[in-house]
């Protein structure tokens, strides 16, 4: 037993809340597919720091995933979680089954237009959809008026600062910084699927992003560094590269020099495993 309440039920859940509301206080909710690790953890202390009341969610959730494979070897640790998430007292670990949902006839999907085709949505098709309906979802299910996303999924971060917009959704998006490995990798679910051999190799997604953005901050140019970047991340071990791009923060337009705030974004493939990490490039204003 891990102390932390669980909830399985929305009705459940959306009892607590109104609770806490009528009471006069901010709920913040972390939504997570489990699997948790100090990036979440981090989401998990900048909540406590600003909200009376925190509930994380834990549903992997099978719309986002693209690969049937994929979604089997997700992992699914929800003891482990919450034995991690006790000493934080969050107030609720809300774990919601496929059937709560997405129930029989669900036929709804919010789709956010432009900011998905790009990058991951262009090679994980449908992937934002189902994290766009999902994260609506628990929105409205939560009714938080505070949510806490990674920097680490920087696209995601954006597409749910977006969908909540639009929608007139009242629940402030607060982003957070990616927490790394001592080497440098983000950390991720995904990296609990890479084998010891292939781990060495990983940190370099995020040396050679580094290196990078110190040679636009002097003056270089980004398609010579993309190419060489690639070159050395493949030299490196990995087998794939999806995408190695500099683009807009806000709207993700494609970038050839950081003349307004931008980010570098990267996914590559490493022994059957896909990473993805991001970096801030500081404005370069000649
Ligand atoms: O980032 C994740 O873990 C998931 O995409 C999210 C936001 C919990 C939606 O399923």
């Amino acid at each position: 037993m891990s102390g932390v309440p669980i909830l399985r039920s929305r009705t459940d859940l959306q009892t607590a809340v109104l609770g806490w509301k009528a009471a006069g206080e901010v709920v913040g909710v972390v939504p997570t597919m489990g699997a948790l690790h100090q990036g979440h953890l981090s989401l998990v202390r900048a909540a406590k720091e600003v909200c009376d009341r925190v509930v994380v969610t834990l549903f992997v959730n099978p719309k986002q995933f693209n690969n049937p494979e994929d979604l089997e070897n997700y992992p699914r640790t929800e003891e482990g979680d919450a034995a991690k998430l006790a000493p934080f007292k969050v107030d609720v670990l809300y774990v919601p089954d496929g059937a709560q949902m997405y129930p029989d006839g669900f036929a709804t999907t919010v789709s956010v237009a432009g900011l998905t085709n790009v990058l991951c949505g262009a090679h994980r098709p449908g992937h934002f959809d189902g994290v766009a309906t999902v994260v609506t979802k628990l929105f409205l299910q939560s009714g938080a008026d505070k949510a806490f996303f990674g920097e680490k999924d920087y696209q995601q971060l954006q597409v749910v600062r977006r969908l909540a917009r639009d929608l007139d959704i009242p629940v402030e998006v607060v982003g957070c910084p990616t927490i790394r490995e001592e080497d440098g990798l983000a950390m991720s679910s995904r990296n609990l699927l890479l084998s010891d051999r292939a781990r060495i190799p990983a940190p370099m997604l995020h040396e050679v992003m580094q290196d990078v953005a110190e040679g636009l901050s002097r003056g270089k140019a980004f398609g010579e560094l993309k190419a060489a970047a690639e070159a050395r991340i493949l030299r490196a071990g990995f087998t794939e590269m999806d995408y190695f791009d500099l683009r807009a923060c806000d709207d993700l337009s494609v970038l050839d020099t950081p003349d307004r705030p931008a980010r570098l974004l990267a996914a590559a493939w490493l022994a059957g495993v896909r990473l993805i990490d991001n970096i801030a490039v500081p404005p370069r204003l000649d």
